[in-house]
C-alpha cells in the first residue's frame, strides 16, 4: 500500500503524523510525497478555529473524486475527527477511516476492516507509546502529556483531545534517548498547557515530578538545545523560570499566550489569570532570563470586546514588548461555551482590530529583531532554504534565519551566526569559523541556473 498524511494545526498535530506514520511503515506502506501516487490518504485535521475546517471540506470534495475514479481510500485523523462536526464532513465526504486524537493506534485495524472504521474512544495504551525516531533530522518533538483540563470559553480543544493525562518522566526519558541517537540535537516538549505537566485532573499525580523538575531532568539527559510550547499563566511558577536559567540545554524562549489584555475580556474567556498576574509572570521570567524571546497568541473580537479592551491588548502588548505573536480573530467554534452564550462581533470590527493588532506587532518584532543585529547567535540550520545557495533555521530564541552557504556550513547542523540584517520575521547573517571570522561564502547560481540545474542534480 503506498500512503500519504497530510498535517493541518498545531505542533501536536506534526507530532501525531509523525506516529501515524511510522505505524504505518510497520504495516508495510510505502510512504508517498504526494495524494496522485498514494491508495490512502489521510488528512490530520484541526478543528480550533473556522478556517482549518473550511480547509478539510474542500480537501475532501477533492478526493471524493479520486475515490470514485480509482478506489482511493481516505481516513480523517486528528481534532475535527472526534468533534460531531467533522463526523458529520466524514459521512458527507464518505470518509472510510475516522480516527479522533486518542485512538491513533487502530490504524492498523482500521486498514484490516472491510467496512467503515470510526475510532473515537481515548486509549490508555497511547500515552505511554513511544514512535521510532525520525531520521536524518537534527530537531524533534516530544509529547509529555496529552489532552486539557482548562475550559477556555472560546476553546475547543479540551472536547477533542479530551482530558490531561501526563505520560511519565520515565517514557518521556526513553523517546528522548531513541531521539539523542538518531541524531537529534533540538527536542520541543508539547502539551496544551505544559505548565500543568503532572497534574491531572487539578491534582498531582502520585511520583510524577513538576514541569520544572521535568526540565532539570531532561536537561541532563545530553540533548543539545529544549524549547517547550504551550505554557500557560494560570499555572506558570516561578521555579520554571529558574529551571530555565540554570539548565544549559533549555532554550531562553518562552511562549506564554495571553489572549487579552483586558481583565474584563480575560473573565469571560475563564482565563483563571488578571492582566496584572500575568505582567508578574513576565517580570518574573526577565529577571531570570534576562535575554528571553517572548511570544504569544492573542484573540482579537472576542464577544463583548470594546474598543477600550482592545486597546488595553495594545497598551499589554507596548508593555511587554514581545517578539513575535500568533494573532487571531476569535471565530465561535459549536460546542464550546462563548459559542452558545455570547453574541459574535461584527466581522469588520474583528478584522479591523486585527490589523492594528499586527501593525503593533510587526513594529515591536522589527525593533526587538533590530537589537540581534551585531550579535552572534547559535542557529540550529535545518537545510536549503527557499533562495538557492541559502540554509535556513532558527536561534535559541525561535528566531528564523536564514544564512548563505559557506565552504564547511552548506549543510544542516547547529552554527555560529553573525547576525547582520533583520526584518520583522527574519535575522540574516553569516556562519562564523573557528577564528571568529565569517566563513568564506560558496558560489551561489543565479536563480534561472539553479532551476535548469535542479533536474540534473535529481538524477
Ligand atoms: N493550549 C494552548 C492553545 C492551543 S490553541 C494555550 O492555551 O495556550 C492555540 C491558540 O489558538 C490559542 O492560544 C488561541 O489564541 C487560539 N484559539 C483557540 N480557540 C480559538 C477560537 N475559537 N478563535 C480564535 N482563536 C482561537
Ligand atoms: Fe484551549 Fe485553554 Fe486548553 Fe489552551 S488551555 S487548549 S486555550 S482550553
Ligand atoms: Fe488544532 Fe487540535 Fe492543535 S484543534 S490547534 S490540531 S490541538
Amino acid at each position: 500500500m503506498k500512503a500519504t498524511v497530510m498535517t493541518y494545526g498545531c505542533q501536536m498535530n506534526e507530532y501525531d503524523t509523525h506516529l501515524v506514520e511510522s505505524q504505518l511503515v510497520s504495516l508495510g506502506a510505502d510512504l508517498v510525497d504526494s495524494i496522485e501516487e498514494a491508495d490512502f490518504v489521510l488528512i490530520n485535521t484541526c478543528a480550533v478555529r473556522g478556517k482549518p475546517v473550511d480547509k478539510v471540506r474542500s480537501v475532501l470534495g477533492d478526493l471524493r473524486k479520486q475515490k470514485a475514479q480509482r478506489g482511493l481510500v481516505v481516513g480523517m485523523m486528528g481534532c475535527l475527527a472526534q468533534l460531531e462536526e467533522g463526523q458529520q464532513i466524514a459521512r458527507k465526504f464518505e470518509v472510510d477511516v475516522l480516527l479522533g486524537p486518542g485512538s491513533l493506534l487502530d490504524i492498523g485495524k482500521a486498514l484490516e476492516s472491510n467496512e467503515r472504521f470510526w475510532g473515537l474512544q481515548f486509549k490508555d495504551e497511547l500515552h505511554d507509546h513511544i514512535p521510532p525516531a525520525p531520521q536524518g533530522k537534527l530537531q524533534a518533538h516530544l509529547t509529555i502529556m496529552r489532552g486539557c483540563d482548562h475550559h477556555c470559553t472560546y476553546c475547543i480543544v479540551p472536547t477533542t483531545r479530551g482530558p490531561q493525562v501526563s505520560r511519565t518522566p520515565d517514557s518521556i526519558l526513553r523517546e528522548l534517548d531513541g531521539l539523542l541517537a538518531a541524531g537529534v540535537r533540538e527536542v520541543t516538549l508539547l502539551g496544551q498547557n505544559v505548565n500543568a505537566y503532572g497534574i491531572d485532573q487539578g491534582a498531582r499525580v502520585a511520583g510524577i515530578p513538576s514541569f520544572a523538575e521535568l526540565l532539570r531532568l531532561v536537561g541532563q539527559s545530553g540533548i543539545e538545545r529544549i524549547k517547550f510550547t504551550t505554557s500557560h499563566p494560570m499555572n506558570f511558577t516561578e521555579d520554571v523560570a529558574l529551571a530555565m536559567a540554570e539548565t544549559p540545554a533549555v532554550c531562553e524562549f518562552v511562549h506564554l499566550p495571553v489572549q487579552s489584555g483586558s481583565n474584563a475580556v480575560l473573565r469571560r474567556m475563564a482565563r483563571e489569570y488578571t492582566r496584572e498576574r500575568y505582567l508578574e509572570h513576565i517580570a518574573a521570567i526577565r529577571r531570570h532570563l534576562p535575554d528571553v524571546v517572548l511570544a504569544t497568541d492573542i484573540i482579537v473580537g472576542f464577544p463583548g470586546e470594546t474598543e477600550a479592551d482592545f486597546q488595553q491588548t495594545l497598551d499589554l502588548y507596548d508593555e511587554v514588548g514581545y517578539d513575535s505573536a500568533y494573532m487571531f480573530i476569535y471565530s465561535a467554534r459549536p460546542g464550546t461555551p462563548s459559542y452558545r452564550h455570547f453574541a459574535d462581533l461584527p466581522r469588520e470590527v474583528k478584522t479591523e482590530r486585527l490589523q492594528r493588532l499586527i501593525a503593533r506587532q510587526k513594529e515591536w518584532s522589527q525593533r526587538r529583531n533590530a537589537a540581534k543585529v551585531g550579535t552572534v547567535q547559535q542557529v540550529l540550520l535545518r537545510g536549503d532554504a527557499f533562495e538557492p545557495g541559502f540554509l535556513e533555521g532558527h536561534s535559541r530564541g525561535n528566531h528564523p534565519v536564514v544564512v548563505p552557504k559557506a565552504l564547511g556550513a552548506d549543510r544542516a547542523g547547529i552554527y555560529p551566526v553573525h547576525i547582520g540584517h533583520a526584518t520583522p520575521h527574519m535575522l540574516y547573517g553569516a556562519v562564523l569559523g573557528a577564528d571568529g571570522q565569517p566563513l568564506p561564502e560558496l558560489p551561489r547560481l543565479t536563480p534561472e541556473a539553479a532551476a535548469l540545474s535542479a533536474p540534473l542534480a535529481m538524477l
